[in-house]
């Protein structure tokens, strides 16, 4: 049995009470009827499930099958990493969502974008969220709400474009933490990644979107 916390530390009970437009309105709002997705790192179906219901072929990618549990039966789930994942077959959009792009390795950064980039169909849109390289120099706790759920944001220590942080999720009287290690990549850095994984940068959506094709 889990313990209804992923390998990587994220809460599903939380990841089920955070309401799918947070993160996602710029993506809804950009994607076109009838385009096969591929949702990497798709925890709870935030984004998924919203998807298939408005009739989108949907194929969710995590490592956890806790989470996969919460996908709606028009969701194709796939328990795998993102590294290692080929499916042998494109989308017409692939999500790389939650930040992945920012992890401090580049060698798994990499690995991340190649996995986009080899489930592109040409011409497709990949959508890429990452820190918007403005917080670099404000980066400070805080405290915010998403839907039913209080996120707190803690600064554990800054390395320049380097930090560790804290979040802790609370919802229904619990509380989750997770810490992380991410590094903000400013636009050069950022474009960089995606060209060196054979994708095109195409544009942005918003500060924290990036849209890639190949
Ligand atoms: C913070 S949650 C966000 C889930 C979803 N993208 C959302 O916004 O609701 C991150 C998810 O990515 C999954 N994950 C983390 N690293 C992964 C990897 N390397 N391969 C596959 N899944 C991964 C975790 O299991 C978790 O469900």
């Amino acid at each position: 049995m889990g313990n209804g916390v992923t390998p990587d530390g994220s809460p599903v009970a939380a990841y089920l009470a955070i309401p799918v437009d947070r993160d996602f309105a710029p993506v809804l709002d950009d994607l076109w009827p009838g385009a096969s997705v591929l949702d990497l790192g798709c925890g709870v179906g935030r984004l998924a499930n919203e998807l298939a219901r408005r009739g989108h072929e949907v194929v969710g990618v995590d490592e956890s099958a806790e989470m996969l549990a919460h996908l709606d039966a028009g969701v194709q789930a796939v328990q795998a990493r993102i590294e290692d994942l080929d499916l042998g077959r494109t989308f017409d959009v692939v999500v790389l969502a939650s930040h992945f792009v920012n992890t401090a390795d580049a060698v798994e950064r990499h690995a991340l974008l190649a996995c986009v980039a080899r489930h592109l169909s040409p011409g497709g849109s990949a959508y890429v969220e990452h820190w918007n390289p403005d917080v670099i120099d404000d980066l400070h706790d805080g405290e915010g709400t998403a839907g039913d759920v209080v996120l707190r944001f803690r600064l554990l220590e800054q390395r320049g474009a380097e930090f560790d942080a804290a979040i802790t999720y609370v919802v229904g009287g619990e509380e989750w933490t997770q810490t992380f290690t991410a590094e903000i990549l400013d636009e050069a850095q950022l474009e960089a990644a995606v060209e060196a994984a054979g994708l095109q940068v195409f544009g942005r959506l918003d500060p924290k979107w990036l849209v890639a094709t190949r």
